[in-house]
């Protein structure tokens, strides 16, 4: 079977992944500089799917180690390209440590690609890229607006460089737009470790139910949306994992149509933070204490995709519901308090 290189594949979107290309029967090849993991993730992964997957701590900046790595396997026939560093706020406080960490390991990656001849990549981008959308649901070919962080450009630089690279090389792309990914897998081994107060809305709801947070602030009331709160394309982990597997079955079957294909990867509908507030309490019967509070700088209004091209060219789409988003992600709460 063939062999898929995962960088970042102990992470979060990564190790679900990676759990899902096994069930498929590729193997799998994982680096990783667990700055933001753990090598503890390949256990969990054999314990989940009975294969472990091949496991390097690799740091991709260093050059020469990326380079020593892909001689000794120049036989691999896609690479999926996670790694990266994904707090939009750090990177507003230390830029240089996004563009040289986030920039030279793509580049790296990419030099060590051309150098073996490996002529496929799936690379994750963001939804970022559309910064305020001023049509909904957002199509991919909507304009790409000037990035509102460090963290935004990095995603949407390594666009650009996957573009320029495509053409000037034997190399196919097909780089994803991820909307809002959450959730965990359904075992709870596996979801997204959470350092100090959380960032983004689900963990810091979860924490809330947990008790470690006495209260959710709700950023914004007054966006005009159904309820004045924000609106956003929440997606399954893993369903966002599965559109890895529709890219890489896409590229290896010589299936896309041009060098460098670009799709949303979303659900396609838009949930706003209240909305989310009451399918947590009514996935979990558990009452989140919130209060609405000011806008947070840099949020946009409402973004959600148009998922047509996924459908019809990748034959993917999301089958997880809102439900199961959130009951996945409150057992990996509990999950996460079982094990302190
Ligand atoms: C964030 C990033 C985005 C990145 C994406 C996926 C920012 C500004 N954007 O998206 O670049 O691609 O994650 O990693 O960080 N909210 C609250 N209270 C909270 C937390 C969030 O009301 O305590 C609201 C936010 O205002 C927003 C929504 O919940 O309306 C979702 O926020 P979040 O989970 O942080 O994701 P995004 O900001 O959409």
């Amino acid at each position: 079977m063939k062999k898929i290189l995962v960088t970042g594949g102990t992470g979060y979107i990564g190790s679900h992944t990676v759990i899902e290309l096994i069930k498929l029967g590729y193997e799998v090849l994982v680096i990783d500089n667990l700055s933001n993991s753990k090598a503890e993730v390949i256990d969990i992964i054999e314990s989940i799917t009975a294969v472990r997957p091949h496991f390097e701590k690799i740091e991709m900046c260093d050059k020469a180690a990326l380079a020593n790595y892909f001689s000794k396997h120049s036989d691999i026939a896609a690479v999926i390209h996670f790694a990266g560093m994904l707090q939009v706020a750090e990177s507003v406080e230390n830029p240089l440590k996004y563009y040289h960490n986030n920039m030279f390991s793509t580049i790296n990656l990419l030099e060590c690609m051309v150098a073996y001849k490996i002529k496929n990549i799936v690379f994750s981008s963001s939804c970022t890229v559309y910064g305020n959308p001023t049509q909904l649901p957002v199509t991919e070919t909507a304009p790409v607006q000037k990035a509102m962080s460090p963290y935004g450009n990095t995603k949407q630089m390594g666009e650009e460089i996957l573009e320029n690279v495509a053409k000037a090389n034997d190399i196919n792309v097909i780089t994803l737009r991820y909307f809002n990914p959450i959730g965990a897998h359904e075992s709870a081994k596996i979801g997204e470790i959470q350092h100090g107060v959380p960032h983004h809305l689900i963990p810091y709801i979860t924490e809330t139910a947990a008790g470690i947070r006495k209260q959710l602030n709700v950023f914004g009331g007054d966006y005009q949306t159904h309820d004045g709160t924000c609106v956003r394309d929440y997606i399954h982990v893993v369903d966002l994992a599965k559109a890895h597997i529709a890219a890489i079955s896409r590229l290896l079957s010589h299936s896309n149509e041009a060098k460098l294909e670009v799709y949303n990867i979303g659900t396609g509908l838009g949930y706003s933070v209240l909305d989310i507030i009451s399918a947590f309490e009514k996935a979990t019967n558990i009452k989140i204490n919130y209060q609405i509070v000011d806008r947070r700088p840099g949020d946009v209004e409402a973004v959600y995709a148009d998922t047509t091209l996924a459908e019809q060219k990748l034959n993917w789409k999301t089958v997880l519901s809102i439900e199961d988003m959130m009951r996945s992600a409150w057992n990996w709460e509990q999950a996460l308090a079982a094990k302190k």
